[in-house]
């Protein structure tokens, strides 16, 4: 791979080729839709998933509770960073998803942006990251469109918002000004680590849907209505932080429905991974914990 791949690059220098290519394809899908709702609303039934974070047993998880429930799989982005297989995680997502945006973590690990914005700790993961992943998963993270994209006509997805891709929402009134912002009746986004989101109705005020799955659930339902716009969080993979350590996932049905769903995973073997890799301590212990 060439070293410009690697070195720092200037931002936002070739994001239009990227997402053009992106955008290309997705036109197929937008063509689709736009015929099957002339019939009514086609149903796709779309596994969207976040912020995996190189956590492989969060993602096999997910993956064997979704099984048989999914045609397509979405991601909004952060496939690496903090975990200890981010190459497991980026061949995997390379393989299988249908659409990704990148997340702030694949733009470090890509050499988009430098790891000097981050914390020691999560700089100290980057280079990490950084020395693990192959040139071709590196080459593919730096290829990674930038978010906001629109998917089909009902849905678009990004990492942070709309206005900055790395920019965290995580109150109503954050989330307030994207919604001047929302191309689609459903907007997936990640970043926060937090598995809920917001909706408006009309012009009326921005509403949280916080911690949508109790401890003592595995799933929540969310139908959707004509009229309200959606901004959804589907939670973080492999790294949650809404004080629930199971792996987070959403299913959207696009005939209607966000269902919300959390799911244990096995985070005693990705610990003892990341302590095997030497990875930050703290990094360790918020698997837990959840936060
Ligand atoms: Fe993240």
């Amino acid at each position: 791979m060439a070293q410009a791949r690697i070195g720092l690059i200037s931002r936002g220098c070739s994001c239009e080729g990227r997402n053009r290519q992106w955008l290309k394809r997705l036109a197929a899908d937008e063509e689709r839709d736009k015929i099957d709702n002339g019939l009514g609303r086609v149903c796709l039934r779309i596994l969207i998933i976040s912020d995996i974070h190189a956590n492989v047993e969060g993602l096999q998880a997910v993956l064997e509770a979704a099984k048989g429930e999914y045609t397509q799989v979405v991601c909004c982005g952060d496939l690496v960073g903090y975990g200890p297989e981010p190459n497991e995680v980026a061949d995997w997502v390379r393989k299988n998803a249908h659409v990704v945006v990148r997340g702030n973590h694949d733009k470090v690990a890509a050499g988009i942006d430098s790891a000097n914005q981050f914390n020691d700790i999560a700089k100290q993961a980057a280079y990490w990251t950084i020395e693990q992943l192959s040139e071709e998963n590196k080459k593919y993270l730096f290829d990674l469109p930038k978010g906001p994209l629109e998917v089909t006509s009902r849905y678009g997805i990004l990492h942070g918002s709309p206005l900055d891709e790395d920019e965290y929402i995580s109150t109503s009134w954050e989330a307030t000004e994207v919604f001047a912002k929302l191309t689609r009746p459903v907007t997936f986004f990640g970043h926060t680590h937090m598995q809920g989101g917001f909706f408006r109705s009309g012009d009326g005020p921005v509403q949280a849907i916080p911690n949508p799955v109790g401890d003592m659930e595995t799933r929540k339902i969310v139908d959707e209505k004509e009229g309200v716009l959606y901004y959804i969080n589907p939670g973080s993979v492999g790294q949650p932080r809404d004080s629930d350590n199971r792996a987070a996932f959403v299913i959207y049905d696009t005939t209607g429905f966000i269902e919300y769903a959390r799911v244990p995973y096995d985070i005693e073997t990705t610990m003892a991974k990341m302590r095997k890799a030497a990875l930050p301590d703290f990094l360790i212990k918020r698997l837990k914990v959840g936060r």
